[in-house]
């Protein structure tokens, strides 16, 4: 099985949107069994899953048997502490860090010495729309410091939140741009899986 765990010392830099955006392109477009562990404390991934008709996937609580997939994606809790931090990255293949501002760049670079051995992709989320370069900028930001970095940024939209709320993805939401906001986030989502 393959794994991969969305994490952050930050609070709400899109650790939830990705884990579930993960999961349905893994799902969906690779056509591959997978589960999503919700890994926080206020079952984010969960209570988005039964807000529509479900997730096409399992969406599995904290500490319950998630049985053999192809994938596992897991979406954790808001504030770690560094020993969680390092038992979760001890566990997955790819641990993948949403940067959204300077706190979450700050504290990115910050977690590198307790990730051990994992591979470690970081992920400009919402990013805002061309040509405003601030996504970009963080890119560079990040790379500086010699993190690994998808060269593909998720923009900010409202899609995500749209998706969200209707218990869905961006490319199942109601949103008039949520398929095209998809097919983005598919190029990033090739990213992460090239790089487990
Ligand atoms: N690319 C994006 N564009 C627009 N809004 C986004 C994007 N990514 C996330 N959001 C919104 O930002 C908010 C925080 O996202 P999310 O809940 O995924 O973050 P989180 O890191 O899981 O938060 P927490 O630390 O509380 O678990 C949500 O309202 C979500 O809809
Ligand atoms: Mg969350």
């Amino acid at each position: 099985m393959k794994s991969l765990a969305v994490l952050s010392l930050k609070g709400g830099v899109g650790k939830t949107t990705l884990a579930v955006h993960f999961a349905y392109f893994i799902h969906e477009t690779l056509q591959r069994e997978v589960a999503l562990l919700d890994g926080d404390p206020i079952s984010s991934s969960l209570r988005w899953h039964k807000r529509g008709e479900g997730f096409p996937f399992s969406v599995v609580p904290l500490g319950e048997d998630y049985g053999k997939h192809d994938w596992l994606v897991v979406d954790t809790e808001a504030h770690p502490s560094h020993q969680d931090i390092e038992r979760i990255a001890a566990q997955v293949d790819v641990v993948i860090l949403p940067v959204t501002n300077i706190e979450s760049l700050e504290t990115a670079i910050e977690i590198q010495p307790l990730l051990g051995k994992v591979s470690c992709l970081a992920v400009v989320n919402m990013a805002p729309p061309f040509p405003q370069r601030d996504g970009q900028e963080m890119r560079m930001a990040l790379l500086s410091q010699g993190l690994t970095v998808a060269s593909t940024l998720v923009r900010r939209s409202k899609a995500y939140e749209t998706a969200k709320l209707e218990g869905t993805s961006t490319y199942h939401c109601s949103n008039r741009l949520g398929k095209a906001v998809w097919f983005e986030f598919d190029a990033v989502a090739r990213e992460v899986v090239a790089h487990v």
